[in-house]
């Protein structure tokens, strides 16, 4: 039997910096499912579709084919044959990622994927939906929390330090913004699965967590 990680929960939590940790420490591979979404959000920008036409969405998806490479043990997305993984962080790409992450379509393409990739290894998954529809029977979920605020504070030195400058109380607008949409969506709304335990981050280190969740993990081995 695999024993996955799952990881969910809201932007700027975390989920990534301590699932790519996690992951290395126990010899896994990381699957960043966000950006997953945040390529076919980019897809549809570059088509120039509405990504709040859910319809216009479902349609085009077809023609967005995405794929995962590793180069270096670092995840790549691959976009119609093109690694767009410097293109899908900014944020536009991320609201954008939002709308077109709630239609049907779409989510059952990133699904499919993303299963096919848990077949084939032991992996760490992070994103919205990884406990409660992705991987339902992972061996461990955790879902990773922290305030808004600190969440905020967190993505703002992320884009200083790529020399990009935005408002704390923009970046904390655009989060909350994103949760509303993110947990009140019609299909796999971000929730925490009942069976996932909760870790509040506001007061750990990256550090912290990922040895809590990495001791959760080998008291079930
Ligand atoms: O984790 P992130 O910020 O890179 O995710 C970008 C968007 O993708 C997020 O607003 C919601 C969506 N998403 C999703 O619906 N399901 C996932 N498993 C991962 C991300």
């Amino acid at each position: 039997m695999r024993k996955n990680i799952a990881i969910d929960g809201p932007a700027g939590a975390g989920k990534s910096t301590v699932a790519k940790a996690i992951a290395k420490k126990l010899n896994m591979i990381y699957v960043d499912t966000g950006a997953m979404y945040r390529s076919i959000a980019l897809f549809m920008l570059k088509e120039g579709v509405d990504v709040k036409d859910s319809k216009k969405v479902a349609e085009k998806c077809e023609g967005a084919n995405v794929s995962i490479e590793y180069v270096n043990g670092a995840q790549q997305v691959i976009l119609n044959g093109e690694n767009v993984n410097g293109l899908i962080r900014t944020s536009d790409v991320s609201m954008a990622a939002s709308y077109t992450s709630k239609v049907k379509e779409v989510r059952d393409r990133m699904t499919f994927l993303q299963r096919q990739l848990a077949k084939e290894k032991d992996l760490v998954m992070d994103g919205r939906d990884i406990g409660t529809n992705v991987l339902p029977d992972a061996f461990l979920k955790i879902y990773l929390t922290a305030d808004v605020y600190v969440r905020a504070k967190r993505r703002y030195e992320e884009f200083k330090e790529k020399g990009e400058n935005y408002s704390l109380d923009d970046i904390a607008k655009d989060i909350s913004k994103r949760d509303e949409m993110d947990k009140n969506r019609e299909i796999s709304p971000l929730k925490k699965a009942e069976d996932a335990i909760e870790v509040n981050t506001d007061n750990l280190t990256p550090d912290e967590v990922v040895d809590y969740i990495i001791s959760l993990y080998k008291e079930k081995v």
